[in-house]
């Protein structure tokens, strides 16, 4: 998987192809499609969500530019592999999950799996963690018709977020925050699960 989705794709950092050896994808997946775990493409989980596919995992994480010391935020758990992929290399990931079943398949897998840096919970990731903030990256893994503002003001200064942006047709955007102003960078297009909650009223 790693040799010829993510290398033969360019992409470079070390940590990055690490995390991405070290995760073991097929445990995120329900047994029925084990056998295409490391598959180059997004697999059903439970809820009618899904997990994303590799190579995609990937880019999101080199772009967000983290290592062992960055505080980093996810949206959307799902069944736990990004913010598993994330975990190998930062010391402190925090991750929100809207749908509760979800948040605690995910946070029990995790657990089991020693990621002790991984901190799951249930809600809507649109507020953000305010409790928590402000974060050196945010990754966000549900697409949003606009980029949350509580996820932009939650962002330290020089911090990076990626987030697939859009209705039907959606980008990957890699939103970097300077002198508080926002820069956006468009990186894919993409097709991600719609955000839900609070960003749709
Ligand atoms: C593409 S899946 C996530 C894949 C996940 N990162 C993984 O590695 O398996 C998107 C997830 O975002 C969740 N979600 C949607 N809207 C949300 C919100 N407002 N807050 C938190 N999670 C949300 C969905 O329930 C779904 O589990």
């Amino acid at each position: 998987m790693v040799e010829t989705q993510i290398i033969g794709r360019n992409i470079s950092d070390k940590n990055v192809l690490e995390a991405m050896r070290s995760v073991p994808r097929h445990l995120f997946v329900s047994k029925k499609y084990r056998s295409g775990a490391y598959a180059d493409h997004p697999l059903p989980i439970e809820q009618n969500q899904t997990i994303s596919q590799p190579y995609i995992v990937a880019i999101m994480t080199e772009l967000i530019q983290i290592d062992s010391s960055s505080k980093v935020l996810e949206i959307g758990t799902g069944s736990g592999y990004q913010a598993a992929v994330l975990g190998e290399i930062s010391d402190s990931v925090y991750s929100i999950e809207i749908i509760p079943e979800l948040a605690d398949r995910a946070a029990e897998l995790l657990d089991s799996l020693n990621y002790n840096t991984v901190h799951v919970k249930a809600g809507d990731g649109y507020k953000g963690w305010p409790e928590i903030a402000p974060f050196d990256a945010i990754v966000v893994t549900a697409a949003a018709p606009e980029i949350p503002q509580p996820l932009v003001d939650q962002l330290k200064e020089d911090g990076r977020m990626v987030i697939p942006v859009g209705e039907g047709y959606q980008e990957l955007l890699l939103i970097i925050k300077k002198n508080d102003e926002i820069i956006k960078k468009s990186i894919i297009p993409v097709r991600f699960v719609p955000m839900t909650g609070e960003i749709l009223k």
